[in-house]
């Protein structure tokens, strides 16, 4: 595995619509390990391809292990995702992006959603996600679109990260997702 590098705001590519996957394998497998590899050192909770100026439709998320309630870290890889049902629910969280680091917006997202993809070998694969693993789905799901948390922030919420903050972010940076559930620092996508 390799460690891949993070492209940030201003590199064109994370502003493209990136293509779908159509060549599954070894290859596509060793692309995902990698971008799992980057995700965990950076540190964050999630990952998209074009973070790694690769523009195509592949995306990595993994929550946190929760050593309080005993729940083991959780890691998904979808290639080809799509949001296919959404609650009308929505709610503001703050998010951070390892493509932005260092600042912070609160963005409202659907509570629930369905997403459909395919693994690494073309395989099917679908997933209710609610919550906080909703959040991170659906803000690495805009990175194929071009979108970034700041396109859809409140401007007014939009931030820099605190010294203290800053000191104890996990990734995507601060996709300070963080601020919810798992975790009492942000978290970066
Ligand atoms: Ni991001």
């Amino acid at each position: 595995m390799a460690i891949r590098e993070i492209i940030t705001l201003g590199h064109p590519t994370l502003r493209q619509k990136a293509r779908k996957v159509t060549r599954f394998g070894p290859e596509l497998k060793q692309l995902i390990d990698d971008m799992v590899e980057t995700m965990r050192v950076a540190p964050g909770v999630g990952l998209a391809a074009p973070q790694v100026n690769i523009p195509e439709r592949i995306i990595v998320l993994e929550l946190p292990a929760d050593e309080e309630e005993g729940l083991p870290a959780e890691l998904y890889t979808y290639v080809n995702p799509e949001i296919v049902k959404v609650s009308r629910e929505t709610e503001a969280g703050e998010e951070g992006c390892l493509s932005i680091p260092g600042y912070l917006g609160e963005v409202d997202r659907h509570v629930e959603i369905l997403v459909r993809g395919q693994d690494a070998y073309g395989k099917p694969q679908r997933i209710k996600a609610y919550d906080y693993l909703a959040r991170i789905f659906q803000h690495e799901i805009d990175h194929l679109d071009g979108v970034l948390f700041i396109d859809k922030a409140d401007p007014a919420t939009i931030r820099k990260l605190t010294a203290e903050e800053a000191a104890t972010a996990t990734g995507e940076a601060a996709e300070a997702a963080a601020l919810m559930d798992r975790s009492e620092t942000p978290a970066q996508q």
